[in-house]
This record gives C-alpha cells, structure tokens and sequence, in this order.
C-alpha cells in the first residue's frame, strides 16, 4: 500500500482546494449536524464532508424552486438562453479545475473527464440556440377546417426533479438540467453522495452564468431518505442509475401520477463483422469496452467476432489492453483510472471470480491492483463465457468484457438481443449499408455503427436512451426538452356552434353530418 499512501499525501492538498465555498450551494432548511465523508478513489482518502441532508431540507429546497420558478418562466426563452451560452463559455474557461475535481471525487483518468466537460459545453450550446424553436406555441388544424382556430402551448412544467449518479458526476448533474432549466422550470437535484462536490462545482458556474439563485437546488446525502419526497414534491422526475432504484423511483412516481424518464444501464453487445477493418475496431473497442474503466451505461460489456478475424482480432485487442496505462495521474496521459467504490470492486471481482469458476478463461487482467490505489481493477478480457455467469447477462460495470465468436448474422443478431437490457449496440463493418440494415434489427435505443458510444451519444439531436430494462423516455433532441413540459391546447370556435344549427331536428342534422362527413373524406385539402 505505499504508493497509494504516497500519491495521497502529495495530492491532498489539491483535492482540499478545490471544495473551498463549494458547500454553501447546498440547501438545508437549518442547521445540519450530521454529515458525510466524500473519498477520494485514488486513495481512500476523505477529501472532504458535506451535510447529510433530510426531508426538511428536500421541502425547503422544493419551496425555494417553486418560489423562483415563476420568475425564471417569465423571461423570455433568449433571456434564458443566454444563461447557456454563457454556461459554455466558463465550462471550457473552468476546464482543468472541473476535470481535477472530477477525477478526485470519481477516480477517473483525466481524458475520460474531459468527455464529460465536452458534454456539458455541447448540450449547453445545442439547446440554447434550439430552445427558442422547440418551445414556440404552434397553431394545429381543425376537425373542419375554418371553424376552429386551435394552438398549443408548451408550458414548463415546475419543478423537475433530477437524482444523479457518481459514474458522469458533471454530465449527469448537469445535462439533463439544461433543457429543463431552458423550458422555464426549476430544479432540485440529488447529486450521487460519492460525487456531490462536481455538481456543486457545475451549479456554481451556472450562477456565475446568470442562473437566478434558487432555480437549481441542491440536496446533498442519500437516497434513502432524500429519493422519496423529492419523487413527492417534483413535476418531473428525471433518474440516472441502476435498474433496482430506478423501480423504486418509477413506483413512488407511478403513486403520485407524476411523469418520470429513467435511464438504467445496459449489457451493451458489440459486433465485429468479416469485412471489419480490424485495427480501427480494436481501436474503437478499447474505449467502448475501458472508458471510465467500464463504468458507464453505454459502455460495451459482450463482444461478437465473426469467424475470419477472430484470431487476428483477438490478439490485436488483448495487446493493445495490455498497453493501457493504468494510474492516479491528474494528466492525460493515464487510459484507465481507479473505479469509484468498494462496492463497485466487489461487483466486478464477483462477475470475474465466478465466470472463472463456471470455465471462462482470463486472456488478460482479472485482478485488482491495490499498488495502484484501493479501487483498482486491470482490464480484463475473457472467452469461453456463457449464459450460466452473470458475466454474461447481469451489467458488471466494470473493465470487463467477454468475447465471442459468431458465424451466421440471423445468429449474431440473436445473441445480441438475448438480454434484459436495450441501451446501446456498436457495429463494425466496412459495409456500411449492411450495417444500417443489421442496426433495425437490434433492440436497443442507440446503434453506432464504427463507433462504440460516442457517435450516437453527441448527435444530441438525436433522442439517446434504453428499451426493455434499460429504462423509460429519452434524454437529447426535441424529446430531451420537450419532456419538461406540459402542451396545453386552446381552440377557438369562430362561426357555427359545435351542434345543430337551431331549429334544425337532429336526424336532419346527423344526415348532414354524415354527407359532409363523406365529402370531406374525398377531398384531399380536407382530410
Ligand atoms: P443507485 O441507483 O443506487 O444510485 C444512483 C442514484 O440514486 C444516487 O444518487 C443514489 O443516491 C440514488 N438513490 C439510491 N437509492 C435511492 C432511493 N431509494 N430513492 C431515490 N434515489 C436513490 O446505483 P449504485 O448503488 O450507486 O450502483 C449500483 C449499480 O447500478 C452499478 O453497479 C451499475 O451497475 C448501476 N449504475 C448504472 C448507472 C447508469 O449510468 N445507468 C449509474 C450508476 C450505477
Ligand atoms: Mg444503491
């Protein structure tokens, strides 16, 4: 353990600096006693203690949100886009201190960081200059064209409630509060209680950026007890994390009728195809199967390779992992970092002990590197896996991943579809078309076709989320925004009442009707 002890002494006193002030963005109704260390990965190091929030505290910050939210729906859509591309601007002027702030509370390399300051600054832009559209009132066609003049309004719809996870501590904090802050609501979030000081950090740059004070709150603690009333007290409830809280958060939602969007995670398949261009996909696989050491949702965990590049595949891959820097670096030179917990390290051992157990075969990695730090895991490669192991079915989200051999596409695309899950599917082939068309055929919500994730995730407008166990709704596009809002139709009746003219009988009038009716069907511009 001496070089974890070393690389904590030396690097304390960077991570203390950074949380300066950062706690007083956190709401509490009073004065809160109770409170909780926040880790460092790198170490095991506490870094830092922030109040344990209750349920007075979630009532008080819902109250405050509420309170703003009137204010905040009341400037106009440009007025609140502003705010973003501000935003933009002090997430990329901010970026070092954001990425070591993230990769201190998190664990993770630098240059897997980076992809979350990229993120926020995207989405930042992407729906500040597209809010404005999404959002106008639009006017709608009528029954009988003439009669009735009909709009619809999109009206935010208060405050949205965000709970987050510590896997993306930005991205996630923040992403999903964007479009929800830019359609006229409030926010209360629940940072993931590993990593509340990055969303800390992202909302004190939205102040910076000219967010009204109380439109996005802050609860810091646990999900039990905070999860209920802030499920109980929001408009919309948006959850990032594993299937078994999701359940939960969906089930108090379902109590209050209140409409939720759940992201879950995946047992995301890879497809390598014959005509593969074999170093670009290894390439492209070390990230989708290694970035933030596998613990993100999207992340590749099963990988198909067709027969006749099996063996070339297989040697590049497990070479080039076995290249992979590992460390505690706050550079970019690091390809894999720490992951975040012990709970985490445990999942993953168990995944990888019991397949090893069951006949699966380690090509490479299948330890943990306490040298490195507390939480450290090798990339791990494995064949001879099969459904038996909850290496191959169950997420391990982890640096873990099982490669098998296929033959026959209808096959491929079989197993690729024998899971609970349907977030996100990768496809390699120098044959693009046939790609696109083996694409339709997987029961996912994203397909990347020569990429692992990335593609998909920034065509931000485009929607991104699961099918089956992977979740409900969709984060990004029009979807992405529109989901915080209520439509509201207004129609106008203009001449003739919505009935029989007076002293019409109304046989005569139902006779009418259904000439009229008859006629409008046969006249295209009616329909
Ligand atoms: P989790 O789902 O328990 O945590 C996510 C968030 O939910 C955190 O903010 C947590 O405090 C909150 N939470 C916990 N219990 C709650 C409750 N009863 N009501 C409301 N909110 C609650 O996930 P956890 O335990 O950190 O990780 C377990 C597994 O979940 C991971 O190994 C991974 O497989 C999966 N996961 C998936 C993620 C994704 O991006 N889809 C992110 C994080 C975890
Ligand atoms: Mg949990």
């Amino acid at each position: 353990m001496t070089v974890s002890e070393t690389v904590a002494e030396s690097e304390l006193s960077v991570e203390t600096d950074l949380l300066a002030g950062l706690e007083s963005y956190v709401t509490t109704a009073g004065p809160r006693e109770e409170r909780f260390d926040v880790e460092t990965p790198f170490s095991g190091a506490v870094i830092g203690q922030l109040p344990a929030c209750d349920p007075d505290d979630v009532e008080e910050a819902f109250v405050r949100a509420d309170h703003a939210q009137t204010a905040w729906a009341d400037r106009s859509v440009e007025e609140r886009a502003a705010v973003f591309k501000r935003y933009h601007d002090l997430v990329i002027e901010h970026c070092e201190e954001l990425l070591d702030l993230i990769q201190a509370e998190s664990g993770k390399a630098r240059r897997h960081a980076y992809e979350e300051v990229l993120d926020v600054a995207i989405t930042a832009r992407h729906y500040a200059y597209r809010a404005a559209d999404y959002l106008e009132s639009e006017s709608r066609e009528a029954a009988v064209p003439g009669l009735t003049e009909t709009t619809v309004h999109h009206h935010p719809v208060g405050v949205v409630g965000i709970i987050s996870p510590w896997n993306y501590p930005l991205s996630l904090a923040v992403s999903d509060a964007i479009p929800a802050l830019l359609a006229g609501n409030s926010v209360v979030l629940k940072p993931a209680e590993q990593t509340s000081y990055t969303a800390l950090k992202a909302v004190e740059l939205l102040r910076e950026a000219g967010l009204p004070r109380d439109a996005f709150q802050v609860v810091t603690g646990f999900g039990e007890p905070l999860g209920e009333p802030l499920v109980a007290d929001a408009d919309y409830v948006c959850f990032t994390g594993s299937g078994a809280t999701g359940r939960i958060v969906a089930g108090q939602a379902g109590q209050h009728l209140t409409d939720c969007s759940l992201e879950l995670g995946g047992k995301n398949p890879g497809i390598v195809c014959a005509d593969a261009d074999v170093d670009r996909a290894v390439e492209g696989l070390i990230r989708g199967c290694f970035t933030n050491a596998g613990q993100l949702c999207i992340s590749l965990e099963r990988l198909y390779v067709h027969e006749d590049v099996y063996d070339r595949f297989l040697e590049r891959f497990v070479d080039a992992v076995e290249s992979m820097r590992l460390g505690t670096d706050y550079s970019h030179d690091v390809d894999m970092g720490s992951l975040v917990s012990e709970q985490q390290l445990e999942k993953v051992t168990d995944h990888v002990e019991e397949a090893k157990a069951e006949g699966a075969t380690v090509l490479t990695g299948g330890t943990a590197r306490p040298d490195l730090g507390p939480y450290f895991y090798e990339p791990t490669v494995l064949t001879d896996v099969d459904e038996s192991m909850a290496l191959c079915t169950e997420e391990t989200f982890g640096p873990v991943v099982g490669v098998y051999e296929w033959r026959d596409t209808d096959d491929v695309v079989e197993q690729a579809n024998d899971s609970d899950y349907g977030l996100n599917a990768s496809i390699w082939t120098d044959d693009v078309d046939r790609g696109k068309e083996m694409a339709t055929r997987i029961e996912t919500g994203t397909v990347n076709i020569n990429e692992s994730y990335a593609a998909a995730w920034v065509a931000l407008d485009a929607p991104m989320g699961g099918v089956k166990d992977s979740g409900i709704g969709r984060r990004h596009g029009e979807h992405g925004l529109m989901k915080y809002t209520e439509p509201q139709t207004v129609a106008v009746q203009k001449r003739l009442a919505m009935d029989a003219p007076p002293g019409m009988p109304y046989w005569l009038y139902a006779k009418v009707m259904n000439g009229a009716l008859k006629l409008q069907r046969r006249i295209p511009g009616m329909r």
